[in-house]
C-alpha cells in the first residue's frame, strides 16, 4: 500500500549555520514543503539584517529543493512596536527561550514578570505575531515543563489575542493546559511520541536521544500520542530536529538534541498506522493543522511512502541520526 502525504510541514526545526546548515538543510528540504526555523544561532537572530541574511544562507543551502523556510526571531523584551511592524512580513513568529535553559539560549528571558514582557507581547498581539515558547523552568529536570505550565497559562490569559505555541511538549500536564486555553497550541516531536526516559537512560545511556525537554514518563507519552493520533487541531508536528556533531553528542558533556529530520515522515507513518489512526489524521498532524494555526499556504509537495524496510544511515556527515543503522518499517519512495 502506498501512502501519500501532501505538503508536509515541520513547525520546529534547527538548521544551524555554515557547514552544518549545508549538511542538514537539504535533508529537510527534500521531504518537507516548509519548516519553521529556530533562531538560536550564535549570536541569536535578533535583527532584520541577521534574519534576512540567515534566510538567504538557508535558501542557498537547500539547492534545487522546493522548500519554504518560515523564519523566526529570538525574543527580546525590548522589541518595539515599530521594529515588529517593520519585520512582521518576514517572520512567522518569535521564539522565547528562558535564559540558559538549552542550547544557545543565554540571551533569553530571565524574568517572566508580565509587566516586564507586556509592551513587546502587546505589540505582538496587535500585529498578530505568534509567540513560540520553550517552556521549561530551571527546576528538577523531570519537573521543568510542569513548573512552566502556570507561566503558559498566565501569558495565555493576560494576552488572549496572542497565539502562543507551547513548543515540543512532553507531558500530560501540558496537554491538559492546552485544552484549557483557546489561544494555546503546541508542537510535538516524533521522538517524544516514541520514547520515554527509559530509552534515554534506562539501560545503556543513549546520548543521541538526549534532548531538552528530556523524554518523560509512559503516561506522558500516552497523552502526547492521544492528541497527535486524533489530530487534535491544537497540535502540529514540529520535529525539533537538532543536529550536533558526533563529538559533541558522544562526549562527557553531551549536547541536547535529537536529529530526526531525514526519518521523521517514515516514523510518523509507522506510528499512525501501527496505532490504527488514519492517514487523514496524519495529514492533519503533519500539515493542515499547522496551515490553520499559522495561516500559511505553502507550495504543494507530495511524498509517497510504502511499507518497505529502510536502514537508517549510520551518519549524515558528522551527525548521527536517531535510530542510526537500525531498520525502520517505512520508506519514502517518491517526492513530487
Ligand atoms: O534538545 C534540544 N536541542 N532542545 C532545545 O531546546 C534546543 C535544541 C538545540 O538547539 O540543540
Ligand atoms: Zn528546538
Amino acid at each position: 500500500m502506498q501512502i501519500k502525504l501532501d505538503t508536509p510541514l515541520d513547525m520546529h526545526l534547527h538548521l544551524r549555520d555554515e557547514d552544518m546548515l549545508k549538511t542538514v538543510a537539504p535533508l529537510s528540504a527534500k521531504s518537507f514543503s516548509g519548516a519553521l526555523i529556530m533562531p538560536n544561532l550564535v549570536p541569536p537572530v535578533t535583527t532584520k539584517e541577521a534574519l534576512l541574511s540567515y534566510k538567504d544562507r538557508i535558501i542557498d543551502a537547500i539547492g534545487d529543493n522546493e522548500f519554504t523556510p518560515y523564519m523566526t526571531l529570538f525574543f527580546k523584551n525590548n522589541y518595539s512596536y515599530e521594529f515588529l511592524e517593520d519585520i512582521k512580513d518576514d517572520i512567522i513568529g518569535i521564539k522565547l527561550y528562558p535564559a540558559g535553559i538549552t542550547t544557545n539560549s543565554d540571551g533569553g528571558v530571565d524574568n517572566f514578570d508580565i509587566e516586564t514582557l507586556r509592551s513587546t507581547l502587546e505589540a505582538m498581539s496587535r500585529l498578530d505575531i505568534p509567540l513560540c515558547i520553550h517552556g521549561e523552568s530551571d527546576g528538577f529536570v523531570m519537573d521543568r515543563e510542569k513548573e512552566f505550565v502556570p507561566i503558559y497559562e498566565e501569558l495565555a490569559s493576560s494576552f488572549p489575542n496572542l497565539k502562543i505555541i507551547m513548543e515540543h511538549i512532553t507531558t500530560k500536564d501540558s496537554v491538559e493546559a492546552l485544552e484549557r486555553h483557546s489561544n494555546l497550541y503546541a508542537t510535538i516531536t516524533i521522538h517524544h511520541l516514541l520514547i520515554t526516559l527509559d530509552d534515554v537512560a534506562g539501560g545503556m545511556l543513549n546520548p543521541h536521544l538526549f534532548c531538552k525537554p528530556i523524554a518523560k514518563r509512559y503516561e506522558d507519552r500516552e497523552a502526547l500520542q492521544r492528541v497527535a493520533l486524533e489530530a487534535n487541531p491544537k497540535v502540529m508536528f514540529g520535529s525539533d530536529s537538532a543536529p550536533h556533531p558526533q563529538h559533541a553528542k558522544e562526549s562527557s558533556h553531551c549536547s541536547a538534541g535529537v536529529f530526526t529530520s531525514p526519518i521523521a515522515l517514515q516514523l510518523l507513518t509507522q506510528l499512525f498506522i501501527d496505532n490504527n489512526s488514519s492517514i487523514e489524521n496524519l495529514q492533519k498532524f503533519i500539515s493542515s493543522n499547522a496551515k490553520d494555526i499559522y495561516n500559511i499556504s505553502p507550495k504543494s509537495k507530495v511524498i509517497t511512502l510504502e511499507k518497505k524496510p529502510f536502514i537508517v544511515p549510520n551518519s549524515y556527515d558528522n551527525v548521527i541520526p536517531m535510530y542510526a543503522s537500525q531498520t525502520i518499517d517505512y520508506s519514502i519512495i517518491g517526492i513530487k
